[in-house]
């Protein structure tokens, strides 16, 4: 919430001063007790929400799907599945959220639907029926080959064609995801007003706003030429098979663009809503840019900054330095550690070191500070504020899709464990086995067991939530890097009004850096609140300090 004297001053823009708290509906909490999270049990758990201080709220889809890539597969753009409760449910939710004074955003998948969604079974169905050209269908070429060389974007070591035959028309099908997840035709204007109905839908149901799932890639080049490269394997997070300059064939297309200005006025005309793009990391900030310059997108999901992360300082401090001037006052960034998408933070900064659980809680603590006092806003996925790590899943539990296709390299099940709620009997999540396994390290990585310690990870998050909400400068003001030792970061947030310094030491060995003011800690992973300090600073490994500068 806004502080009373902020509130003239802020009135626009709420999503840039909230910290947004993403839910993977089938991992948060199971309520009918059949193994899967569902709307129901994200309300038991809207009290811990609030607790820990989040504004908003993002779920992952809950729609009607065969669930082959578990929600992103549309099947009815307005129904809730029956695994996860009823419409009637999600409008509870609604206003418990908002009773709550929180908000809800929901997922937006716009590029493909289910190949069971009744708009695709009539396509395929036959050449001449009233939707055959409301999916992207081609002729083969004269040997019988796909149209072009496209490949999917879940090939994993191999390609995999983006276009599958279908035998009824005797054409391929583009799907630049999977087999079952088809590409429909922006281009039929039939296509965008049922898509601009179920926007609408979701707004009348008292949403505040959307994550644009894929949105860059709405638009395809309209020649559907080849490729230029050639696919080939993209030294990425998973290592897949992509193709080099696929961007300029099927992403950041100019109509793709234009779709984001039009989205983006007919979610103005519903009060302030905020939309969050899906915007692949490929090409880098400048794509980001392209699509939330001011009446389009609100918000680019910062898939690149959330990729490069690692432990050094230097590079660290680069990516967001870049960020920032980047952005500038030309659009605004958002900061993000995890997504269900990607390896657990933790996994991934640590990969091929030994660490001990100390340093990993230090480390949780000091990519928390980063997250929640940099300028743009910030997304927590969840489990990630108690510390929640990847969990092994043995070949024959795998249930990703991609997942197979990339093992033995780990897919994304890893990071879609269920939510750590206590020490008990599958982790508090579920009365049942639950539909991925739980990690064994919820003995100690809980949130029951973190709320009584006070120096846990949860508590230094909520610890964080609160001190953001309490200044300005660290929501809105302005950031200058100051230059320090090797292995440091350092930045001071400032408006006219506050200063707030904040350092962190991203080494694994003592630091002393020099201060040019007299600094007062405000929270710190290591050192005692109310703690004066002035000259230098003196910090431990990993650790993290956020002052008050007079
Ligand atoms: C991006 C989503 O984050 C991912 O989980 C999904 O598989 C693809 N888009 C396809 O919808």
């Amino acid at each position: 919430m806004l502080q009373k004297k902020e509130k003239g001053m802020f009135k626009l823009n709420w999503w840039k001063d909230s910290v947004f708290y993403q839910i993977y509906p089938r991992s948060f909490r199971d309520h009918n007790g059949d193994g899967v999270g569902d709307l129901k049990g994200i309300i038991e758990k809207l009290d811990y929400l609030s607790w820990l201080g989040v504004d908003v709220v993002w779920i992952s889809p809950f729609f009607k799907s065969p669930m082959k890539d578990f929600g992103y597969d549309i099947s009815d753009y307005k129904d809730v599945d029956p695994l996860f409760g009823t419409l009637s449910d999600f409008d509870d939710l609604v206003s418990e959220i908002h009773l709550r004074g929180m908000k809800i955003i929901i997922d937006q998948v716009y590029n493909h639907t289910s190949d069971k969604h009744p708009w695709f079974i009539e396509s395929r169905s036959s050449l001449n029926n009233p939707k055959s050209d409301w999916y992207i269908w081609k002729d083969p070429k004269p040997d019988g080959s796909p149209p072009n060389n496209w490949v999917s974007l879940f090939s994993g070591e191999k390609p995999l064609s983006a276009w599958e035959w279908d035998d009824n028309r005797k054409q391929y099908y583009l799907h630049l995801f999977g087999k079952e997840q088809p590409d429909l035709n922006w281009r039929n204007p039939e296509v965008k007003s049922a898509i601009f109905d179920s926007i609408e839908f979701w707004l009348e149901h008292g949403v505040d706003g959307f994550r644009f799932d894929a949105a860059s890639h709405y638009y395809k080049d309209p020649l559907f030429r080849d490729a230029l490269k050639g696919p080939q394997i993209k030294k990425s997070l998973f290592h897949s098979v992509r193709d080099e300059y696929y961007w300029d064939r099927f992403s950041a297309r100019p109509e793709s663009l234009l779709a984001a200005e039009e989205i983006k006025s007919f979610m103005d005309s519903y009060g302030e809503k905020v939309s969050v793009a899906e915007i692949p990391a490929d090409m880098g900030l400048c794509l980001y840019l392209l699509f939330t310059i001011p009446g389009r997108f609100d918000i680019a999901f910062n898939i690149d900054f959330m990729e490069k992360l690692s432990l050094n300082a230097e590079k660290v401090r680069e990516l967001s330095e870049n960020v920032d001037a980047f952005f500038g006052e030309r659009a605004w960034p958002s900061y993000v550690l995890g997504n269900h998408d990607n390896y657990r933070i933790i996994n991934r900064l640590t990969d091929g070191m030994k660490v001990s659980e100390d340093e990993k809680k230090s480390i949780a603590k000091l990519m928390a500070t980063f997250l929640l006092t940099i300028r743009g806003t910030p997304f927590i996925y969840y489990g990630e504020e108690i510390g929640m790590e990847d969990t092994d899943i043995p070949y024959d539990r795998i249930v990703d899709p991609w997942g197979k296709s990339l093992w033995p390299k780990k897919g994304r099940d890893v990071c879609r464990t269920p939510m750590q709620w206590n020490n008990g009997e599958n982790a508090g999540f579920s009365e049942t086995t639950p539909w991925l396994p739980v990690n064994p390290n919820k003995t100690f990585v809980n949130v029951e067991d973190e709320t009584k310690d006070p120096n846990s990870i949860l508590n230094f998050y909520r610890s964080l939530l609160k001190l953001r909400k309490d200044h300005v400068a660290l929501r809105r003001g302005t950031m200058k890097f100051q230059d320090v030792p090797c292995g440091i970061i350092f930045y001071v947030r400032k408006t006219s009004k506050e200063r707030v310094a904040v350092l962190l030491n991203f080494s694994s060995a003592v630091q002393c850096v020099d201060l040019t003011f007299d600094g007062k800690v405000l929270i710190g992973s290591h050192k005692e609140s109310g703690e004066k300090f002035r000259e230098s600073i003196e910090l431990a490994p990993f650790e993290s300090v956020v002052m008050d500068v007079f």
